[in-house]
């Protein structure tokens, strides 16, 4: 493990400064970039700035909030979550970019906004990704590794560079290539295993071994991006920062590309519980997991599996009668953490006919909405209408209800 590196801190300006290392591990959510990538996972503007509330509630260091070139409609989402969430203090707002001048360009207009704005550029590193995907040389990878760093640094964003499919690339020339970035002026590295084949040893070596050869890599935060294709993620994730990174990107509920991200409730909560053993901490409010974790379900419309670790129905419920028994004599006998740590008491409140405004407002809260009082009583006699028809009425009734709402209102402004 890496000691007394310098790392990068926020709140001077748009790009940061530097800070020594305490032990402190930044978590970069990308629920809203890689995790809204996947199918069945797209989220509109306002589900989108409705998660990026509670991410900023649940003390995310930087939000990753959309791919600013993929389509007006992300553009859009990224910029309004820079201006209203990106406040100094908040989260930095980052937003991805291909090494092209056009996307770096465009990206920087939607993140602009932000305190901490942050362009997230990325390019293969792998033989197989430059032969068969982009048709470059390793020269012209260099090459345009360093023109789109220093375009994005001459904007003024703070830079952070991923060789994509680190995992598989040859790690001389990943070296050169994050060398050539963080020259640039990039100041995050990401090392991601973009196709989720590293095992926890093999990663932890990556990164260790970029730390090792880069030279100049003090002056870089080095980041961890793994992917579940083999149910290794956050198991990768933490040899990761075992050997050094000190940042960790991942997804509420473990969403993204194809199996999906590393989760982050299971890995903050690994940090968490395991302290002693892992010597590093991270920022989060741990009490806000659960109803992250609901919220972001309700958006996408996907259930979290009762028995998914952390933010399952079924995480601290305990069936057998052994285990129950132990439980009420003392919870250390089946329980490695306590369930209000991660925020479960109430998350799963649900509303009826008979529930009244203040229940109706602390749902709406809690899903990330602060509303005002006429548009509470207008959203209470819908919510009424909704809950004659039907007996209960669940976060994702209250969410689609908020949604309509926004958007009639939106129509009618227009
Ligand atoms: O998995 C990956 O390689 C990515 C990059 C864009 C960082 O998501
Ligand atoms: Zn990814």
């Amino acid at each position: 493990m890496t000691e007394g590196r310098g790392k990068r801190e926020e709140g001077s300006g748009k790009r940061g400064a530097l800070a020594p290392d305490d032990g402190r591990v930044r978590i970069f959510d990308t629920t809203l970039r890689d995790g809204e990538q996947a199918p069945g996972c797209t989220m509109t503007r306002d589900e989108k700035l409705a998660v990026a509330r509670q991410l900023a509630r649940l003390k995310v260091d930087v939000i990753e909030a959309g791919y600013p070139a993929a389509s007006d409609g992300d553009w859009e989402a990224v910029h309004q979550i820079a201006r209203e969430i990106g406040a100094a203090g908040g989260p930095a707002i980052c937003g991805l970019a291909r090494a092209t001048e056009r996307d770096v360009d465009r990206c920087w207009t939607a993140v602009e906004p932000a305190a901490q704005a942050r362009i997230h550029i990325f390019l293969a590193t792998s033989d197989v990704h430059m032969k068969h995907k982009l048709g470059m040389t390793h020269s012209q990878v260099v090459a345009t590794a360093a023109a789109a760093v220093s375009r994005a640094v001459s904007l003024g964003a703070e830079v952070e560079f991923s060789g994509e499919d680190s995992a598989r690339s040859d790690p001389a020339f990943l070296y050169e290539v994050l060398g050539t970035a963080l020259d640039a002026g990039a100041t995050t590295l990401n090392v991601p295993d973009t196709v989720g084949y590293a095992t926890p040893e093999e990663y932890g070596d990556l990164v260790a071994g970029v730390i090792a050869n880069v030279p100049g890599v003090e002056r870089a935060t080095i980041s961890a991006h793994c992917h579940d294709d083999l149910g290794l993620a956050v198991a990768n994730t933490l040899a990761g920062v075992r050997a050094g990174a000190r940042q960790a990107e991942c997804t509420i509920n473990g969403i993204g590309e194809r199996a999906g991200n590393a989760a982050l409730e299971e890995f903050v909560m690994a940090l968490h519980t395991r302290q002693p053993f892992f010597g590093l901490h991270t920022n989060i409010e741990t009490r806000e997991l659960a109803r992250t974790s609901r919220l972001v379900s309700a958006c996408i419309g996907i259930d979290v599996p009762p028995n998914k670790a952390i933010v399952g129905a079924n995480a601290f419920a305990h069936e057998a009668g052994i285990h129950q028994d132990g439980v009420l004599k003392n919870p250390l006998t089946y329980e490695i953490m306590r369930a209000d740590t991660v925020g479960w008491d109430g998350v799963g409140l649900v509303l009826g006919k008979h529930s009244g405004r203040h229940a109706l407002r602390a749902k709406t809260e809690s899903l990330g909405y602060e509303l005002t009082e006429d548009e509470l009583t207008l959203l209470f006699a819908r919510f009424k209408e909704l809950a004659d028809r039907k007996k209960l009425v669940d976060e994702r009734d209250i969410l689609g209800l908020m949604v309509r709402e926004q958007e009639e209102m939106v129509r009618e402004m227009s």
